[in-house]
């Protein structure tokens, strides 16, 4: 098996506290969803779990579920392996697997998948090989949720300051920039700087490639897998339920 080439292995280190405010600004939409779930038809698996807000948020919402937490990336899985060791309410139900989705050994039956900021990693092909591999792993009522990231079709993104975070005597500041790289395509250059007053006292540049994908997009590549999409909550949010046709 190839070994996995890993986007996060420079930004790993700031992404989870950089994407706290996306939980945060959508945590009512999201908790709203989790709740929907069946709490007792196998585990929820977080897909692409990052430092693990998702995983957290499914834990506390659905106080009943065990949680399968998938995250290939090392540093990455370091502060998920740490949030989980350090929740009394997350030690017990939380399992943490190193694998890429692709490749995971998935139980035969799943409560549900969170994809949370993650779907512009796989290309249409591999897509369609999970969702060929995810819709009969489904427990009835189970759902996949997911959000499309904008941009939705390749477009130039300027230069944006995306997050800011304080730490002590020091600031994290994240930026990101985009270019079409394909017809389905965009090349992400992301800039994580660290400022201590007037200084910066460092900056990684990461660049990673990311398949764009329409809610037409999403309708017509999963039909074929008898799985219907529905969004969810307000439009900013861009989130989706996948669930099996009636
Ligand atoms: C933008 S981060 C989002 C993390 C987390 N879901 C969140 O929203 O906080 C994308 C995540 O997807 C993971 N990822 C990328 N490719 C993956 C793959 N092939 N299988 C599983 N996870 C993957 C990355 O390691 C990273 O944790």
């Amino acid at each position: 098996m190839p070994e996995y080439d890993d986007p996060y292995a420079r930004s790993g280190q700031y992404l989870d506290m950089m994407i706290a405010g996306w939980w945060d600004h959508h945590r009512a939409a999201l908790t709203q969803a989790l709740g929907d779930l069946p709490a007792d038809s196998g585990p929820v698996v977080d897909a692409g779990a990052g430092g693990g807000h998702g995983t957290r948020l499914i834990a506390e919402t659905l106080p009943g579920a065990r949680v399968l937490a998938v995250e290939p990336s090392l540093p990455l899985r370091t502060v998920l392996l740490s949030r989980v060791a350090d929740a009394p309410g997350l030690r017990d139900r939380v399992t943490v697997d190193g694998d890429d989705l692709l490749s995971a050994h998935l139980p035969d039956r799943i409560g549900g998948m969170v994809m949370a900021n993650l779907l512009g990693h796989f290309s249409p092909h591999e897509r369609d090989r999970l969702w060929e591999d995810l819709a009969p792993r489904l427990a009835p009522g189970a759902f996949v949720l997911l959000n499309l990231a904008a941009p939705l079709r390749p477009q130039r993104i300027e230069r944006t300051r995306m997050s800011e975070v304080g730490l002590g005597e020091r600031s994290y500041v994240g930026w990101a920039a985009a270019e079409p790289s394909g017809p389905e395509q965009v090349n992400w250059h992301m800039t994580y700087e660290v400022h201590e007053g007037d200084r910066v006292l460092s900056r990684d540049d990461v660049h990673y490639d990311w398949w764009t994908v329409t809610e037409d997009a999403l309708r017509a590549e999963t039909s074929p897998h008898r799985l219907r999409v529905l969004p969810h909550g307000p439009a900013e949010a861009g989130l989706y339920k996948l669930l099996p046709e009636a």
